[in-house]
């Protein structure tokens, strides 16, 4: 069973040796290997039982090291690097062939990001390889803002987890690539479409559902509870039952058992709400009801992107 703990060291060590760990994200925990090492890469593919058509992100610590990795830097991905590095958002560039084939599942891309949380960081900083990390669950299912969550699913596999503490941001990054000096957004995240907007003005968005290797981004089945999970059109209340859970933004539901149900922020604050997300999803995952509803979002801020994943949950 793996270890939980705070010391970067004992990170290191198994890092080192080509093991992998769970580490802690702002936006979720990792389940980090070394990237420029194939069979940490492979393990990592094999922990979490998914396709090696699905490419990893690349985490580093700073803008100077990525020029290690990849062989151009756009300048819109330059803008936006200075104004949210390190933070929730990961950049599709050009790699190098340092970079394994098996990060980028063949890719001529690779996905990169600097995160933002000081212990990862700092591990970061003490190693002399970058860590390629998908979210740490098993693939296909909700993933993991606790150190405990990475123990729960994938604590029979692995040697340690770095504790962090609960993820600050709660969904994962946002991913933008660059075609011929125009970004796309290929998943909403951590950092809301405006604030990117902001930045360096329209994006168009890409996120379709696929089950195309070559079209990055989600799988359609992606962020599931076991449970079916229905979602809600807005201004719609679910079947009342005894075996009914809820999923609310603000107000718990007439009709259903006030314990049967997680209220994502009681004030409405769509980044309380995001921070969570999962945790709750899980929790209702557990609880003795048959079914999940779940209300919709305004899609300002963070709540396009927590839509997009529970639409990606839901029972279609
Ligand atoms: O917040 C995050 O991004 C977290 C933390 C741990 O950093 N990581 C994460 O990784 O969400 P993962 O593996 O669960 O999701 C990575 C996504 C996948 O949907 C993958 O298809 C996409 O990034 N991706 C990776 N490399 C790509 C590439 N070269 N081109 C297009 N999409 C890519
Ligand atoms: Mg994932």
């Amino acid at each position: 069973m793996a270890q939980i703990g705070t010391d970067k060291e004992i990170a290191k060590a198994f890092l080192e040796v080509g093991n992998v760990v769970g580490i802690p994200t702002e936006t979720v925990y990792g389940l980090a290997g070394n990237a420029l090492n194939p069979d940490a890469i492979l393990t990592i593919f094999r922990v979490k039982n998914r396709p090696s058509f699905d490419p990893l992100i690349v985490h580093t610590d700073s803008l100077a090291r990525l020029d290690q990795f990849v062989t151009d830097i756009p300048d819109l991905a330059q803008q936006l690097a200075e104004t949210f590095w390190p933070g929730p958002l990961t950049l599709l560039l050009p790699k190098r062939d340092l970079i394994p084939d098996l990060v980028t599942a063949g890719l001529s891309t690779v996905a990169v990001r600097i995160p933002n949380h000081p212990l990862t960081l700092d591990l970061l900083r003490s190693l002399n390889f970058p860590l390629a990390a998908p979210s740490a669950n098993p693939f296909g299912y909700i993933s993991p803002t606790t150190a405990q969550h990475v123990a729960d699913q994938l604590g029979d596999q692995i040697p340690y987890i770095l504790d962090g503490g609960p993820a600050g941001i709660g969904i994962e990054s946002t991913i933008i690539g660059f075609e011929n000096n125009i970004a796309t957004v290929f998943r909403l995240g951590g950092i809301a479409l405006e604030k990117i907007e902001q930045v360096i003005g329209p994006v168009s968005v890409r996120t379709h559902s696929t089950s195309n290797p070559k079209a990055p981004g989600m799988l359609s089945s992606h962020y599931a509870p076991r449970k079916p999970l229905i979602l809600l059109p807005a201004g719609a209340s679910p079947q009342p039952g005894e075996r009914v859970g809820a999923l609310v933004f603000r107000e718990p539901f007439g009709g259903l058992r006030p314990e049967n149900q997680r209220i994502l922020s009681p004030t409405g604050d769509l980044n309380e709400a995001a921070k969570n997300l999962f945790a709750y999803l899980r929790a209702l995952d557990t609880l003795p009801i048959d079914v999940i509803y779940a209300e919709p979002l305004s899609n300002e801020g963070l709540g396009w992107a927590m839509n997009d994943r529970l639409r990606r949950a839901s029972v279609q």
